[in-house]
């Protein structure tokens, strides 16, 4: 008789016909930094997860480098915005710092970029407006200088996240033109108009002031229209495909597995935090199982890379193995 259960009745061979597992070395670290000093500032709806001045950085990176997480990725929260969000471009601006202290006290740490204007601009969109529409190709001028200033600080990686057409070649062009041609992207290649980011516009003050991201980011019905953002970035040179959320599109990230022989990143963002966070106050659920759960399904469904705010809480407890 067929019997599945023969493999699962000791913890040793459950251990070892286990098919995925969760490592240290798949997670990127997300980190708020804001301009100003001696800022270490608990987001409320974010439970565990802080905003940061430069100077109180220490705090946190000395915990990113204990757990061995290889990487964080990088918002800025700068004290003025403007039409355009000029300060991205900005040499002495908040990530560019950032990058720099970063990369000389840290040097074990990859520094990835978010490459955005939502955080900058006084209206909360994600490029330049004109008539109160985000004109692509305005924005992608911007998308570049803003690039060339976080790899002349010297980021590891950039991410474009505004779900602009035609970023990643834009991109991809100026860094090789201006001596970054080593430098990686990651696309935020399939990033859908989700409700579950509700939580990190208030960490970072980016929620738009009038109307929505509908006509940049993508329509959450689509799975088809990814798999086309999917072929223009490949195209394009991108160097990972990400998709984000992570929990509700699971199955893009396993339709983007097995197409593309590139590095596949799943973003388990903040409202997936949250909800998680505040069920387990509650005591409704057991937070660090579902936590580890929802991180697992995220790799069994093909990333091999998960950005997570529960990175540092995953890592502590990916290395007790139960041996019993
Ligand atoms: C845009 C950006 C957003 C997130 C990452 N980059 C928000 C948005 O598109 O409004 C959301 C991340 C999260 O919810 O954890 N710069």
């Amino acid at each position: 008789m067929n019997r599945t259960r023969r493999l699962r009745n000791r913890n040793s061979l459950r251990r070892l016909v286990r098919e995925n597992q969760l490592s240290v070395n798949d997670f990127i670290y997300p980190l708020f930094i804001e301009e100003g000093d001696n800022i270490d500032t608990p987001i409320s709806s974010m439970p565990g997860i802080n905003r940061y001045s430069i100077d109180k950085l220490s705090t946190i990176m000395d915990r990113v480098k204990e757990a061995k997480i290889p990487a964080v990725l990088l918002f800025g929260i700068p004290t003025h915005k403007d039409e355009v969000g000029s300060k991205t471009w900005n040499d002495q601006g908040v990530i560019q710092q950032a990058i720099r202290y970063i990369k000389e006290n840290y040097p074990q740490v990859a520094v990835i970029t978010d490459v955005c204007f939502c955080e900058y601009t006084s209206h909360g969109h994600c490029g330049v407006l004109v008539n109160e529409y985000v004109d692509n190709d305005l924005t992608l001028t911007n998308i570049q200088k803003q690039v060339l200033s976080h790899a002349r600080a010297g980021a590891d990686m950039v991410a474009p996240s505004g779900m602009m057409d035609g970023a990643i070649a834009g991109v991809r062009i100026t860094l090789d033109d201006n001596g970054f041609n080593n430098m990686p992207i990651m696309g935020y290649t399939a990033k859908y108009a989700s409700a579950f980011y509700g939580p990190f516009r208030e960490a970072a003050e980016s929620a738009p002031a009038f109307g929505n991201r509908k006509t940049y980011q993508m329509d959450p019905a689509n799975g088809r229209e990814a798999m086309l953002e999917a072929e223009y970035d490949n195209l394009e040179g991108v160097d990972i495909l990400m998709v984000k959320p992570a929990m509700a599109y699971l199955d893009v990230v396993k339709t983007f597995k097995n197409k593309f022989n590139k590095p596949i990143a799943a973003y388990n963002v903040s409202g997936e935090y949250s909800m998680i966070k505040a069920a387990a106050a509650n005591g409704w659920i057991d937070g660090d199982k579902v936590m580890m759960e929802l991180l697992l399904s995220i790799k069994r469904a093909g990333a091999d890379i998960i950005i997570t705010y529960f990175a540092l809480e995953a890592a502590q407890l990916i290395n007790k193995v139960n041996y019993e």
